[in-house]
């Protein structure tokens, strides 16, 4: 007797079943990661190798992002500082003269208590050993996008349009998605985020809060835009290549 249909047809439903499901599965999968990855991410706080604060060197004495990130006009990266940096002030003799009278005056603390402190001590070891120390990264874009700080700070965009009031973070977190969709909405509209650098400075990220915050940003964005004839780019090679 002749066949029609040859003997491994009979497995045939079984392989279109198994692989509906596992289409099934992916698409569920898609769904559900692309609807929740960009609100995971938001928060992110990795635990760091020593307790280091904005809030107190930023905050309170008032240092500018610029002394420690030193790349961030200048570059795509804006670095993190060595313990070389830490130790301009973090050193003995500056211990006994301006670093502890200012710490002093901060949280009326007594010389011993700074000298003895854990996380002044791993600084210390770092620099005394050369060893960088191990900060954890927070923020991070894939490596098939491109990403400049220098480009941003130069149209006059502020750190606080894309990491929030790191000054008043005592330990750092992710404060938006940077996701593709953030990047461009920005890109679209970018009125709402220009600073006018001739009243405030970038890096004082209270000030420029209440700048962008004020009645007539919508305005002066505007202004700004055309003035300094900004074109934020939306097609795909300006940001993968
Ligand atoms: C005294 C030095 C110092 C100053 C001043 C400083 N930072 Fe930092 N910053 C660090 C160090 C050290 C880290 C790495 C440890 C951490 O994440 O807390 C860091 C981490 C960061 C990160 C996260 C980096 C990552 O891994 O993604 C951001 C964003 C940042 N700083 C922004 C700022 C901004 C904005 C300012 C100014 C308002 C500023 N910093 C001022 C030392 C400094
Ligand atoms: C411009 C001077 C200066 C620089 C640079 C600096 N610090 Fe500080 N730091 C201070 C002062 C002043 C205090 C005291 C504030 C307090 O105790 O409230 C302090 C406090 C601290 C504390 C808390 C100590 C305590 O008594 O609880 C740590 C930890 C610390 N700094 C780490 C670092 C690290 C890490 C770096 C380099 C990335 C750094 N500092 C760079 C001035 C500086
Ligand atoms: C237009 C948005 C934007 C602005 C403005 C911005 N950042 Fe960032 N920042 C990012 C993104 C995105 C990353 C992750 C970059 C990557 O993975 O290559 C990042 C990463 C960082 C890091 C981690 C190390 C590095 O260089 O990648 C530091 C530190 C940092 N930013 C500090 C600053 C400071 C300080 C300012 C202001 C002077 C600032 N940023 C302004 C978006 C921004
Ligand atoms: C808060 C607003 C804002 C956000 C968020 C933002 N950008 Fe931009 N971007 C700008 C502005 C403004 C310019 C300047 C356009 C100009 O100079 O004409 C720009 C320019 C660029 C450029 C062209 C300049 C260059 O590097 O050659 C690239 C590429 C770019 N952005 C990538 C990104 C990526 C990737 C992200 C997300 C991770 C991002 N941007 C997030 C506002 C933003
Ligand atoms: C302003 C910068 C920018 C432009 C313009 C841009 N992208 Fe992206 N793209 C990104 C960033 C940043 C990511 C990483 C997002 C993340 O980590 O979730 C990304 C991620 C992606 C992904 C990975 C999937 C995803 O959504 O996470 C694909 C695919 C992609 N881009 C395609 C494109 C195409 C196609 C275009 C042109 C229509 C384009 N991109 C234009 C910045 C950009």
């Amino acid at each position: 007797m002749t066949t029609i249909f040859p003997k491994w047809t009979n497995k045939l439903p079984t392989i279109i079943a198994v692989g509906l499901l596992g289409a099934l599965v992916c698409t569920i999968w898609a769904v559900w990661y692309y609807a929740t990855h960009d609100y995971t991410r938001v928060g992110y706080m990795p635990k760091q190798p020593i307790d280091f604060s904005h809030q107190v060197h930023v905050g309170q004495l008032g240092m500018d992002c610029r002394y420690c990130h030193t790349g961030v006009e200048d570059s795509y990266v804006a670095n993190i500082p060595s313990a070389a940096s830490c130790m301009n002030c973090h050193t003995v003799a500056d211990q006994l003269s301006g670093y502890l009278r200012a710490a002093s005056s901060l949280d009326g603390q007594t010389a011993s208590a700074h000298w003895n402190n854990q996380n002044l001590m791993l600084v210390r070891a770092a620099y005394d050993s050369g060893r960088a120390i191990e900060w954890r990264r927070v923020h991070k874009v894939p490596d098939y996008a491109h990403f400049s700080h220098s480009a941003h700070l130069r149209a006059g965009v502020s750190c606080y349009s894309c990491h929030a009031r790191i000054d008043e973070m005592p330990v750092v977190y992710q404060a938006e998605s940077l996701s593709m969709g953030w990047c461009l909405d920005c890109h679209r509209n970018p009125e709402k985020h220009l600073v006018d650098t001739s009243q405030v400075s970038l890096t004082n990220l209270h000030a420029v809060e209440a700048m962008l915050a004020s009645a007539d940003q919508r305005e002066r964005g505007r202004t700004l835009r055309d003035r300094r004839r900004l074109d934020p780019p939306q097609h795909c090679g300006a940001c993968h290549y």
